[in-house]
C-alpha cells in the first residue's frame, strides 16, 4: 500500500525489511523522455502516457529528475520555484494527474531535491545579491575582500574559481557548480527551515521520497581556508567533508522524514565507500541509501577515459557486499543522467555483442545488493551518441571543463574530445527511443530539443517490446525474477571466483536459498567449469532467447546465467 506510516510499514515487513529495499527504481529526466504536446521537449502527460510501459516492466518507483521552475541551465538542476513546475513540462494539475494515475498502477513517485545551490534567478538569490541589508544575505555564502574576507582558492567542480565576483556589492558568492547555481548557506537555520517546508510540500502532495542532489555538499569548511595542491586535485572530497553534514542530515530526518512512509537516496558525491554507511545506517537516523560512485569512476582518472580491469569492478562489488554496518543499505546503478550510456562502458555496444552485453551487464545490475536504479532506456539497451566535435555537446559542464583543461592547463584537445565523447553527461541525455518513425517517436516538432541517436530505427521500444527475445524483455525478466527470490534482494554476497579475469561468478544467498550468478564480462567465448552448477538448476539466461542449446561448461561471449543452487 502506497502512502502508510514508516512505523506502520516497519511493523508490518518486520526488522530489516522496507519497501524501498525490495523496489525497483526507474529514472526518468523529463526533458528527454516523451514530448506530448509538440514543442520538442518532454513533458508530465509524456509521462503519464508511458507509465503502463513502465509498469509492464516490472517498476514499483520511479525517480523524476526536477521538474520545477527553472531557466534550465543545468536543465532543472537550476531551481528558480521549488514549488512550481517548469510550465514546458505542465503545470501542477499535470502533476497530480500524474501521482494518481501512478498510484493505480502501483507506481511510486521520488522527486529529486536539490538543494545544496539554487538558480541565480531564484528569488532568493536575487534579494541576496541586490543589497547586504537583506535578510536573504545570508541565505548564500559571500566573500568581501574589503571586510578582510577576500575569496580563496577554492575550484567550482567543473572548472573555474568556485566564487564569482559581484560588482553591485563589491562582494563574490560562492557556486560549486556553474556561476548560475549559488551554493545556499545550510549553516543559516532560515534556510533549513526553508529546505524542511519545500520537503513537506511534496511529501504532503503524496511524494515517496527524494533522491536529494549532491547532499554530501551542504555543510562548507568555516574556515574557508585556501585547499592545498593536493587537496585541489579532487576538492569534491573537501566539498563533502563539512563539519555539519550528519547534523544538518539528522535534523532533516527528525523534522521531516521520520513523519512519512518515504525513501531517501542522496549522491554521496566525494564520499569515501568506507564513510557510507554514516549516512545509511539506520539507527543514525540520516538517509536510507546513497549513490557511491566507485562503480561509475572506474574508467576514469580525473578528465581522462581510461581501461579497467574487471578486478577493480569486483572489488568494488565485494566491498559493498560486506556492509561496514548490518543496517545500512546500498543502491546499484550504471546509468543516469549524468553517465555514458552503461553499454558502452560496461559491455560492448557494436554488433553483434550490444543485446547481450547489454543484457549482461543488466544482469549485473540486477542481482547485486542493493536497491538497484534503471535509467531511462538502459532497457531498451540505448548506445551513446555519435558526437563530431565540440558543438555536439549540450551540456553546461563542457564549455567550463573544456575551458580549465584545454585553455588554462594546456590539455591535448583531441584527447580531450575523445574523453569526452566516451564519458560525455550528453550521452545520457538524448531523447528516449520510442519507435522507428521521425525524432524516434519522441516527438512531433520539427526539431527535438538535443539530438536523437541516430540508431533509433533499430533501437527502440516499440521493436523491443514486441520482441520476446530483446533488451527489455530480459530486464523484465531480471525483475521477475528478483521479485521471486527474496534471496536476490536479502541475500548474503559472495564472490566465487575473485580472481579469474573474464568471468564474473558470485552468489547471493538467504538461509538456504542460494542464487548463483555467471557471468562472462568479455567478447570470447571459452570453457568455464565448476562443480558448483553441477547440481544448480538454471533459472535464467541471455542466451535462451536466441535458442542457443546451454552446455553448462561453454561460455559465450556475454553469456550470462542465473541458477537456483
Ligand atoms: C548532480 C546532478 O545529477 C547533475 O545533473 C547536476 O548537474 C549537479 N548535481 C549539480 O546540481
Amino acid at each position: 500500500m502506497i502512502g502508510q506510516s514508516r512505523a506502520a510499514s516497519a511493523a508490518q515487513t518486520g526488522t530489516g525489511r522496507a519497501w524501498w529495499k525490495e523496489a525497483v527504481i526507474y529514472e526518468i529526466y523529463p526533458r528527454s523522455f516523451k514530448d506530448s504536446n509538440g514543442d520538442g521537449i518532454g513533458d508530465l502527460p509524456g509521462i503519464l502516457e508511458k507509465l503502463p510501459y513502465i509498469r509492464d516492466l516490472g517498476v514499483d518507483t520511479i525517480w523524476l529528475a526536477p521538474i520545477f521552475q527553472s531557466p534550465n541551465r543545468d536543465n532543472g538542476y537550476d531551481i528558480s520555484d521549488y514549488r512550481a513546475i517548469m510550465p514546458e513540462f505542465g503545470t501542477m494539475d499535470d502533476f497530480e494527474r500524474l501521482m494518481a494515475k501512478a498510484s493505480s498502477l502501483g507506481i511510486r513517485i521520488i522527486m529529486d531535491l536539490v538543494v545544496n545551490h539554487t538558480s541565480d534567478q531564484h528569488p532568493w538569490f536575487q534579494k541576496s545579491r541586490a543589497s547586504k541589508d537583506s535578510p536573504y544575505r545570508d541565505y548564500y555564502i559571500w566573500r568581501d575582500s574589503a571586510q578582510g574576507h577576500p575569496p580563496n582558492n577554492w575550484p567550482s567542480v567543473w572548472g573555474g574559481s568556485a566564487w564569482a565576483f559581484e560588482p553591485e556589492t563589491a562582494s563574490s558568492y560562492l557556486h560549486l557548480f556553474s556561476p548560475q547555481q549559488p551554493d545556499l548557506n545550510w549553516d543559516n537555520p532560515a534556510v533549513r527551515e526553508e529546505v524542511f517546508s519545500i520537503m513537506k510540500f511534496w511529501l504532503d502532495k503524496g511524494v515517496s521520497g527524494f533522491r536529494m542532489d549532491v547532499i554530501t555538499m551542504i555543510s562548507k569548511m568555516p574556515s574557508f581556508r585556501d585547499m592545498t595542491p593536493e587537496e585541489l586535485k579532487a576538492p569534491e572530497y573537501v566539498y563533502a567533508a563539512g563539519p555539519h553534514l550528519h547534523t544538518y542530515l539528522r535534523e532533516m530526518n527528525d523534522r521531516v522524514l521520520s513523519h512519512y512512509d518515504v525513501m531517501t537516496v542522496g549522491e554521496a558525491y566525494g564520499m569515501h565507500a568506507q564513510d557510507i554507511p554514516l549516512f545509511t545506517d539506520s539507527a543514525r537516523r540520516e538517509l536510507d541509501m546513497v549513490f557511491a560512485f566507485d562503480i561509475v569512476h572506474v574508467d576514469r582518472q580525473g578528465w581522462r577515459k581510461v581501461a579497467w580491469p574487471l578486478s577493480k569492478l569486483k572489488e568494488i562489488y565485494a566491498a559493498a557486499g560486506r556492509p561496514r554496518s548490518p543496517d545500512s543499505w546500498n543502491t546499484v546503478f550504471l546509468d543516469n543522467h549524468d553517465q555514458p550510456r552503461a553499454v558502452s562502458r560496461f559491455g560492448n555496444d557494436s554488433a553483434p555483442f550490444r543485446e547481450v552485453s547489454a543484457k549482461a551487464i543488466g544482469t549485473m545490475l540486477l542481482t547485486q545488493c542493493g536497491t538497484p536504479f534503471i535509467y531511462q532506456g538502459e532497457e531498451l539497451g540505448m548506445t551513446n551518441l555519435p558526437f563530431d566535435g565540440l558543438d555536439d555537446f549540450e551540456d553546461v559542464q563542457v564549455p567550463l571543463q573544456w575551458d580549465t583543461r584545454v585553455k588554462r592547463q594546456g590539455v591535448d584537445p583531441d584527447a580531450f574530445l575523445e574523453s569526452l565523447k566516451g564519458l560525455g553527461r550528453d550521452n545520457a541525455r538524448s531523447p528516449m527511443q520510442w519507435d522507428a518513425s521521425r525524432h524516434a517517436g519522441f516527438t512531433t516538432a520539427e526539431k527535438p530539443w538535443y539530438r536523437v541517436n541516430p540508431n533509433y530505427t533499430e533501437i527502440n521500444a516499440q521493436d523491443c517490446v514486441s520482441n520476446a527475445g530483446s533488451v527489455y524483455h530480459y530486464f523484465r525478466d531480471l525483475i521477475a525474477l528478483r521479485r521471486k527470490y527474496p534471496a536476490l534482494i536479502y541475500g548474503t554476497y559472495q564472490d566465487q571466483d575473485p580472481d579469474h579475469s573474464a568471468v564474473f561468478f558470485y552468489s547471493r544467498q538467504l538461509e538456504s536459498s542460494k542464487i548463483l550468478i555467471l557471468i562472462n564480462m568479455s567478447d570470447r567465448g571459452f570453457t568455464y567449469d565448476t562443480p558448483l552448477l553441477a547440481r544448480a538448476s538454471l533459472l535464467l539466461s541471455n542466451m535462451r532467447h536466441r535458442g542457443v542449446t546451454q552446455d553448462v561448461t561453454w561460455l559465450a561471449p556475454w553469456e550470462a546465467r542465473v541458477y537456483r543452487a
